[in-house]
């Protein structure tokens, strides 16, 4: 197994993802950083990461020959492992995990002169959220009243992000893609992306191979997007 080669565990970080950058020129590909609590998590934009004590908050330093396609395969794999423990979570593009239609996992990932800090953040046993995020944010034990054995849940997830990551290096991204298609939410939904200088509405066609989203608009027009936040319409 490349993923989790070794592994470094804690009580608590302030993030994993910054942790793994101490590590970066040191650690072997694979190697996984885990904690039990961050005192600040990050998420992406800048956002703070709610990370307390029941969560999966993880981080892993990867050599890929092409980082593109880490965050859909990192989607893949939390999805995987929750389903193969009787949860039913989906993929909103580009790193949402989502479950009931609320977020209970996200992916951040960063570069750093081509290493590849993959943090994945799953709300698996957490009881509570704080108001400002209770919107928008659950955990697997909220919307399904399971509570699941953390270590098993990160075994399975660092097993199907091996066998992901093993498909990646054999350019095996047909396969991923079709992976994908079977566990997003978002094939054939309309909906509006916020990119930083301008918004996009429409159809969810497809994803590209190097991970865009192919969007059709109202006027039929194909566009392509590499990055933005997604959000389904209401209809
Ligand atoms: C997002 O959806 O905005 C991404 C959230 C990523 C959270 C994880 S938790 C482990 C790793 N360490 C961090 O500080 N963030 C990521």
């Amino acid at each position: 197994m490349i993923i989790g080669s070794k592994l470094y565990y804690f009580d608590s970080l302030e993030s994993t993802n910054e942790y793994a950058k101490t590590l970066i020129k040191d650690a072997p590909e694979g190697a996984v950083i885990l904690v039990d609590e961050q005192t600040g998590g990050r998420g992406r934009f800048g956002r703070q990461w709610y990370s307390p004590k029941g969560g999966i908050w993880m981080s892993v330093i990867l050599h890929p020959p092409d980082p593109s396609l880490i965050a859909i395969i990192a989607g893949i794999a939390v999805c995987k492992a929750l389903h193969m423990n009787g949860v039913l979570p989906g993929i909103k593009w580009p790193n949402d995990i989502v479950l009931n239609g609320k977020k209970i996992g996200g992916i951040l990932t960063e570069i750093i002169d081509k290493i590849v800090i993959l943090g994945i953040g799953v709300n698996l046993n957490i009881r509570e959220f704080p108001d400002e995020l209770e919107a928008t944010a659950s955990s697997v034990f909220l919307e399904t009243k399971k509570h699941l054995e953390k270590k098993m849940v990160f075994d399975t997830l660092c097993k199907q992000l091996d066998d992901c990551y093993i498909m990646l290096k054999q350019n095996k991204v047909t396969d991923l893609l079709t992976e994908w298609r079977h566990y997003t939410i978002l094939l054939g939904q309309q909906v509006v992306i916020e990119m930083p200088d301008k918004e996009l509405s429409g159809k969810v066609l497809d994803i590209s191979r190097d991970g865009a989203l192919i969007v059709m608009r109202s006027d039929g027009k194909i566009m392509r997007v590499v990055a933005g936040v997604c959000h389904l319409r209401k209809k």
